[in-house]
């Protein structure tokens, strides 16, 4: 099939955009050369790292091998859609909180993923957290302050309050 050559609508972290990209793009490459969302990274290329994770429909994905195309009318969240500076999303202020991170490339996609995990399993086990995560590599070495960190997100989330350092 011949890829088609935009416009073509994608809708990130609630806005809608035109662009006029090959429906074959990769939505990493869209995500950070089109719309200057950096967030997500780039990694392995082969979904294999989770750096790159983004969600779609509430879902994880790997947006280094997904090709937009498929994607109109998909609601894709980056980690900049979670929350802001002033106000950063519970899962975000946890991760500040507890030092859950070296060199932060692999942060994206552990938020992201644990973000995901906290809506499906507001209160998770550790298993729980091990297996949303195990796909998500981090050569740093942070898993347990990760751990620490999502345990304390679904505290502040299941009990509306805010994560407290
Ligand atoms: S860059 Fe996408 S999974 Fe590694
Ligand atoms: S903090 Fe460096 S790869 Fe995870």
């Amino acid at each position: 099939m011949t890829p088609r050559t935009g416009p073509l609508r994608l809708t990130v972290n609630g806005a809608t955009h035109q662009l006029a990209v090959c429906s074959g793009a990769l939505l990493l490459h869209v995500l950070r050369n089109d719309l200057q969302l950096n967030g997500p990274k780039y990694g392995c290329g082969l979904a294999q790292c989770g750096a790159c994770t983004v969600l779609i429909d509430g879902k994880t994905a790997r947006s280094c091998i997904l090709p937009v195309g498929g994607l109109e009318g998909c609601e894709i969240v980056t980690l900049e859609g979670l929350g802001t500076l002033e106000q950063p999303h519970p899962v975000q202020a946890a991760f500040i909180a507890e030092s859950a991170t070296q060199c932060g490339y692999c942060v994206n996609g552990i938020i992201l993923a644990a973000t995901a995990l906290l809506r499906r399993i507001p209160d998770p086990s550790d298993n729980d957290i091990r297996q949303a995560l195990k796909y998500n590599l981090c050569r740093c070495g942070s898993h347990n302050e990760v751990l620490i960190a999502i345990r304390a997100a679904a505290r502040a989330m299941t009990s509306h309050m805010p994560v407290v350092e």
